[in-house]
C-alpha cells in the first residue's frame, strides 16, 4: 500500500464521505451555504457549494494537501526544481508568463530575459504581418495563417485562437493542421492562395512525424501552385527548440521562434507556439492573455490553501475519483466561443494525470486521472446529460459561462444562463418518488401506472458541479482560466506523488506507428507480431499495391 491510502486523513476520508447527508439537506441546513462556499479569484468566481462537502469534508482535504506537502511541491515548481523527474527537467511554463524584470535562474541563465526576447521576436514578426510589410511572393500581403503541429503544439494555440475570435485581425484568417490524415491538409488548402499564405511548423522537437509530413505536403503544394524554394523563406516559419533540425529541413534560421524543454508539449501555447493566437489577436491581446494567466500563478503561489482555486477545485475532483468512485469528469461551457475548452482540458488533464506509478515508481493503489470529457452545455442537455442525471456513473461537472455574451441578441443570453444555472440545480437536487408522484397527479393514467412511472422519473440529485463565472469573456480572463485547470491538475498529480510531465504511453504510440509504418512499405510478412497486427497491415498492403 501506499503511503497515501494508509495515512489517517485518507482513511478518515473514507468514513466520512460515506456518511455525508444529501447535498440538498446541506444546503437546506445553512442558508450561507453559497456565500460560504464561493470565492473570486483573477476576475473569475467559483461557485463550489454544489459539491459533496460540508466544512469537515473540506478540512480533512486541506489536511490531505498540507500532508502531501503541497505547498512546498507547488514552490518547487515556481522555483525551476527538477520536479519532471523522469525526464531530468524544471517545468517553467509560469516563466513564460513572467512579468519582464522578473528573475527565474535555471542553471544560472535568466529564462525570464530569454523569454522577453522571444516575446520582442513575436512582436515584430506579428506587426510586419499584420502591417502588410511581409511580403509573399509576388508582393502581396499575407491574409492566411496555416498552423501546423499535434497535441500540445496545435490544440492550444486552436482553441484559444477559436474562444477569441471577437478580438480576431478582420484581414486575417487561421486554419489548424493536426492530423496527418491527408484529408485533412488537403481540405484546409483547397480554398488558399499560396501567394498569401504563411505556414507555421510548430515541433518543440521537430522530429514528431505527422507534423514532419503535413509540413512537406504544405511545401509541395506551395512550390505546386507556382512558389519556388527560394520563396519558402517567405512563407514557412517554425517554432522549435531544435533549431538545427529546422534549419536542416529548409526553414531561414531567421524564421526560427524558440521553445525550451522546460516548457512541456502540453503547457506551450503561452510560448511561441502561441505565434497563431498572436497574430490573429495582437500581440497586446496575447500580452493580456500572459497576464491573465500570470494573475492565476500568483493566485496559486500565494494564497493560503482553503482559498485557493486551484487547490479547491483540485482537491474536489481528487474527492470523486478516490472516495466516490468517480471515474470522469465533465467539462460543459456555456460559451460558443468556449466549445473547444473541454478537449484543450482533455489534453492538459489525460496527458498529465494519466499515470500509475509515484514519483519512486511504486505502484498506485488508487484512481489516478480522470476521463475528462464535455462540450457546449446546451447541446449536451438534449443528448448525454441524461446519463448525467440519471445514468449509475457518478459524474462531477464544472460550468463555465460568461455572464456577459460579446454577441447579445433578445433572450438568447438570459436563456443560456437558465439552462446552466437550472442544469446545476437539477443535479444537485435531483427529484424524488413522492415528487414525481405529485407531478402525476393530475394526469389520466391509472394509479399504477403513475406509480411506475414515478419510478422512472426518480432522479437521486446530490450530483456536484463547480460553476465558474467571468463578467466577459477576454484575453485576460481566458488566460486565469486556463491556468486555473493547468495548477488543478497540478495539485490532484502532487498529492498523488505522480510525475504529471512526461507522456510515456504517448510516446510508446510514437514508436510503435514508426515501427509498422516500415512494415506497410515491406513485403515480408511480420509474423513476429501477433497476428492481428500482422493481418492488418497485410490487408492494408493489399488495397495499395
Ligand atoms: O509525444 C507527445 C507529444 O510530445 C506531446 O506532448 C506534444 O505536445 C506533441 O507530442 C507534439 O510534439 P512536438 O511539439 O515535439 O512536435
Amino acid at each position: 500500500m501506499t503511503e497515501l491510502t494508509q495515512s489517517q486523513t485518507w482513511n478518515e476520508l473514507v468514513a466520512h464521505t460515506e456518511a455525508l447527508p444529501h447535498m440538498r439537506a446541506l444546503f437546506e441546513s445553512d442558508p450561507q451555504r453559497f456565500d460560504k462556499m464561493s470565492t473570486t479569484a483573477c476576475d473569475l468566481f467559483l461557485d463550489y457549494s454544489k459539491n459533496r462537502a460540508s466544512e469537515e469534508t473540506l478540512s480533512l482535504l486541506f489536511k490531505l494537501a498540507e500532508e502531501c506537502k503541497l505547498e512546498s511541491k507547488i514552490k518547487a515548481m515556481f522555483d525551476g526544481d527538477v520536479i519532471n523527474t523522469t525526464e531530468k527537467r524544471a517545468v517553467l511554463h509560469t516563466a513564460l508568463r513572467a512579468t519582464p524584470g522578473q528573475k527565474i535562474l535555471l542553471d544560472g541563465v535568466d529564462i525570464v530575459q530569454e523569454v522577453q526576447q522571444a516575446q520582442a521576436q513575436m512582436a515584430s514578426f506579428v506587426s510586419s504581418i499584420t502591417s502588410g510589410d511581409w511580403k509573399g511572393y509576388t508582393g502581396k500581403p499575407i491574409t492566411d495563417i496555416v498552423s501546423i503541429g499535434i497535441g500540445g503544439s496545435f490544440l492550444g494555440p486552436k482553441i484559444v485562437s477559436q474562444a477569441l475570435r471577437p478580438y480576431w485581425n478582420k484581414a486575417l484568417n487561421c486554419h489548424f493542421v493536426g492530423n496527418v490524415d491527408g484529408t485533412s491538409i488537403t481540405e484546409k488548402l483547397k480554398p488558399l492562395d499560396a501567394e498569401t499564405t504563411l505556414f507555421i511548423m510548430s515541433s518543440k522537437s521537430f522530429g514528431t512525424q505527422e507534423t514532419l509530413t503535413n509540413t512537406l505536403s504544405a511545401k509541395d503544394w506551395f512550390i505546386q501552385q507556382g512558389g519556388t524554394q527560394s520563396d519558402i523563406a517567405q512563407h514557412f516559419v517554425a517554432v522549435t527548440s531544435n533549431v538545427a533540425k529546422a534549419t536542416e529541413f529548409g526553414i531561414d534560421a531567421n524564421n526560427i521562434f524558440p521553445m525550451w524543454d522546460w516548457v512541456g508539449g502540453r503547457y506551450s501555447l503561452w510560448s511561441a507556439i502561441g505565434l497563431p493566437i498572436a497574430l490573429m489577436i495582437g500581440m497586446d491581446n496575447f500580452r493580456e492573455l500572459l497576464n491573465g494567466a500570470h494573475q492565476m500563478d500568483q493566485h496559486f503561489a500565494n494564497t493560503p490553501l482553503s482559498e485557493n482555486m486551484p487547490v479547491i477545485m483540485g482537491l474536489f475532483s481528487l474527492l470523486y475519483g478516490n472516495f466516490h468512485n468517480a471515474q470522469s469528469h465533465v467539462v460543459l461551457t456555456y460559451d460558443h466561443y468556449l466549445r473547444g475548452l473541454p478537449a484543450y482540458f482533455q489534453q492538459l488533464d489525460m496527458e498529465s494525470n494519466g499515470k500509475s506509478v509515484t514519483l519512486d515508481g511504486t505502484q498506485v493503489d488508487f484512481s489516478t486521472g480522470p476521463v475528462i470529457w464535455g462540450g457546449e452545455g446546451t447541446n449536451g442537455q438534449h443528448a448525454y446529460h441524461q446519463l448525467l442525471h440519471q445514468g449509475t456513473a457518478l459524474i462531477p461537472a464544472d460550468f463555465i459561462m460568461p455572464l456577459k455574451s460579446h454577441n447579445p441578441l433578445g433572450e438568447h443570453h438570459k436563456q443560456l444562463a437558465s439552462n446552466c444555472f437550472g442544469q446545476t440545480q437539477a443535479l444537485m437536487q435531483g427529484r424524488s418518488y413522492e415528487e414525481s408522484l405529485t407531478e402525476l397527479a393530475g394526469s389520466t393514467l391509472s394509479e399504477n401506472d403513475k406509480r411506475t412511472i414515478a419510478k422512472h422519473k426518480v432522479m437521486q440529485g446530490n450530483k456536484p458541479s463547480n460553476t465558474i463565472l467571468m463578467d466577459k469573456l477576454t484575453p485576460a480572463t481566458l488566460g486565469s482560466l486556463i491556468a486555473l485547470y493547468e495548477h488543478r491538475t497540478f495539485v490532484q498529480g502532487a498529492i498523488w506523488d505522480i510525475n504529471s510531465f512526461d507522456q510515456w504511453g504517448v510516446e510508446l504510440g510514437k514508436n510503435l506507428g514508426n515501427d509498422v509504418l516500415e512494415r506497410l512499405s515491406a513485403t515480408a510478412d511480420a509474423t513476429e507480431l501477433d497476428s492481428s497486427s500482422n493481418g492488418l497491415i497485410n490487408m492494408f498492403r493489399q488495397q495499395t499495391i
